[in-house]
């Protein structure tokens, strides 16, 4: 049984270098993220190689600080846990290899954790934390488990720039197991948000800046429209090209919980062709670049973008979020999940909350999302992750490498 509880959690899976410190998967003592935001913003997308070369940068000073603000020092942990994928290969190595040269020399289990389930481990995290709050039984995770918070399975939309995916998961034997249950046939939802937001000369990551935009916007001036996906004809009978294609096999998925978001952005760039914005959106790039931050009022907006330009906006991020809406429920209501978690960058969207949380309230279904700072990829998630494979003693093994195509099921 662990001592201290406490696991320093190390995340570098792509362009956040994260360290947290987790008291038994539900009190965060500490976390740090060093964004490289600033570094990859001038390329509109993240490059793998900046990447690595920023998480070798921060690396030390990142996890020194998260020691530092929890006032605490390597002798006092229980374990380490890092992201061992799904990621970028060069940047999941520098954590990992990091964390490998920590545990050892400290004499510390080493935990391997799955960056997907770490997004659905920051919304269990945060019951945990408000449960401890509101003094309801214990921090220990068997303990919660038993206090009967959460038993039934509950349906995780993890939507993030890597990821749209749904999964089932199940409390069991004081951890967590996960069926894929739907997923992208090709971008994912943040990537769609990403490039839309390159397209029309807005900032990097582009999630925030559409978010922020969309308000000032008619959700209804463009009508976009997603087709039902048919698996077999996405497929082509070609064999599957990436391990996360052939162990989970699109095929085997329902084809109404099945994703796609590289339709919508193509219908973007077109309207943005046929309505002449091509200048316009290039003349954005400069003044976006040198002001760095999206716009918080409807002058300022409108400063920015034209009332077209915002109608366009508010539109693809209606679609987009009807669309994850109408496939997450189904599914929800298809499995007869007690609870829906919505987590990953993309759940920072206020449009995402308030439409899931009504429409949640309409079908009397439970919903959770993380909060604002444990939405995007952050190293407390991937601590409290490793809670339940420290009590199972669940440990990497000595030749732990990175994993960049991971699945979890
Ligand atoms: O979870 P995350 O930090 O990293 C990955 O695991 O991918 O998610 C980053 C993604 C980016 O695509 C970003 O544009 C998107 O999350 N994002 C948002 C918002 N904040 C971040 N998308 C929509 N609305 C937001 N407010
Ligand atoms: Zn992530």
């Amino acid at each position: 049984m662990p001592g201290s509880g406490l696991i320093l959690g190390i995340e570098t899976s792509c362009d956040e270098t994260a360290a947290a410190i987790v008291e038994r998967g539900a009190r965060t003592i500490s976390s740090v993220v060093a964004s490289q935001i600033a570094t990859h913003a001038r390329y509109g997308g993240v490059v793998p190689e900046l990447a690595s070369r920023e998480h070798l940068r921060a690396i030390v000073p990142v996890v020194r600080t998260a020691l530092t603000e929890a006032h605490l020092t390597l002798a006092d942990l229980d374990a380490v846990a890092v992201t061992s994928g799904p990621g970028l290969a060069g940047a999941l190595l520098v954590g990992i290899t990091y964390a490998k040269a920590l545990a050892f020399a400290n004499h510390l289990p080493l935990i391997a954790v799955n960056h997907l389930e770490g997004h659905i481990h920051a919304v269990l995290l945060n019951d945990r934390e408000s449960a401890n709050e509101v003094g309801a039984p214990g921090p220990d995770f068997g303990t919660w488990d038993r206090t009967n918070l959460n038993p039934k399975p509950a349906l995780a939309l993890v939507v993030s720039g890597g990821h749209t995916h749904l999964y089932l998961a199940r409390p069991m034997h004081g951890t967590w197991s996960y069926t894929l249950i739907g997923r992208t046939v090709d971008d994912a939802a943040g990537e769609a948000f990403d490039k839309v937001a390159k397209l029309l000369g807005l900032g990097y990551p582009g999630g925030p800046w559409i978010d922020a935009l969309a308000k000032y916007g008619d959700p209804n001036a463009v009508p976009f429209s997603f087709a039902q996906i048919k698996t077999k004809a996405h497929l082509g009978g070609k064999p599957a090209r990436t391990k996360a294609a052939r162990t989970a096999p699109i095929a085997r998925l329902d084809p109404h919980f099945l994703f796609s978001f590289s339709g919508i952005k193509t219908a973007v760039l077109r309207y943005v062709e046929l309505h002449g914005m091509r200048a316009e959106a290039k003349a954005r790039v400069s003044r976006v670049l040198a002001n760095f931050r999206p716009p918080q009022t409807r002058q300022e907006a409108l400063a920015l973008c034209p009332q077209p330009t915002l109608d366009l906006i508010a539109s693809f991020q209606h679609a987009v979020i009807g669309d994850l809406m109408k496939k997450t429920f189904a599914a929800a209501e298809s499995l007869g999940a007690a609870r829906i978690l919505v987590t990953g960058g993309v759940a920072a969207n206020r449009e995402l909350r308030a439409r899931f949380t009504g429409e949640a309230d309409r079908r009397g279904l439970r919903i959770a999302y993380p909060t604002l700072a444990l939405s995007t990829d952050n190293a407390a998630m991937i601590a409290a992750a490793a809670w339940p494979r420290l009590l199972a003693r669940d440990f990497a093994p000595p030749d732990l490498t990175a994993d960049p195509s991971l699945t979890l099921s």
